[in-house]
């Protein structure tokens, strides 16, 4: 099975978790899937609230109405993908440029659906370059101390984010406490948004693999505080 049907079947699975109300939607190959399917249940929905343009044309193509988050309130679910994601349900995510958005909801939601193909569960985070959105004007004081903690970033180049902003790629990073990195690199002047989703991770990851989909829970946290 190619990774493209891998990713369908964890978009299927993930509309069982789907029961009314405005559901949370992400941005990705995967998450497209995710809302083809959920075009099929839309009159079981109120709507949607979306972390990207990309998202929002496709939910509106299919007759599915996206509200702006300061009307919605708290949502009872978001479902997004990610590019990888550890046993702790930690996960990198920005791939695709929409982290901050992606993070907003996150948090403004009570449940984390994460869905993607098998090979997205690693043991360790940062085999994947980690996106930190900038502020244009501090993208290369934040690349030097990127540097200074041991990062590689690459600015991607030819890219603005849907919040007019632009985006380091960074390689090389130690990623064994994404907690801490991710709160280091948040207190960093510049930064809108690390692509490290630890503080709010994921509540449940469905992966879509050979043998169907295989939902996993967060295991216990030992290693960060
Ligand atoms: C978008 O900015 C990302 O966070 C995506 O969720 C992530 O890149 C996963 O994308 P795919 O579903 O296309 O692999």
């Amino acid at each position: 099975m190619n990774q493209d049907n891998l990713k369908r079947i964890a978009a299927q699975t993930a509309l069982e978790y789907i029961d009314g109300g405005l559901i949370g939607v992400g941005t990705g190959s995967t998450v497209n899937h995710f809302i083809d399917l959920l075009a099929g249940i839309k009159h079981k929905i109120d709507g949607a609230v979306s972390s990207s343009k990309a998202s929002t044309a496709l939910l509106q193509s299919h007759g599915i109405e996206v509200l702006e988050l300061n009307s919605a309130g708290e949502l009872a679910i978001y479902v997004d993908g990610a590019d990888e994601s550890n046993h702790y349900l930690q996960l990198i995510k920005g791939g695709g440029g929409a982290l901050t958005r992606e993070k907003i909801i996150a948090a403004a939601s009570k449940r984390f659906v994460c869905i993607a193909d098998a090979s997205k569960l690693v043991q360790v985070l940062g085999k994947f370059p980690l996106p930190v959105e900038v502020i244009p004007m501090a993208r290369s004081m934040v690349a030097r101390h990127l540097v200074k903690l041991g990062g590689t970033p690459i600015w991607r180049e030819g890219v603005i984010t849907d919040n007019g902003n632009q985006i380091l790629d960074v390689h090389n990073l130690e990623l064994s406490q994404p907690i801490a990195l991710e709160r280091t690199i948040n207190d960093i002047p510049g930064v809108v948004t690390v692509g490290l989703f630890a503080l709010r991770s994921a509540d449940i990851l469905i992966l879509g693999t050979e043998d169907g989909a295989k939902t996993i829970y967060a295991e216990t946290i030992e290693v960060d505080p």
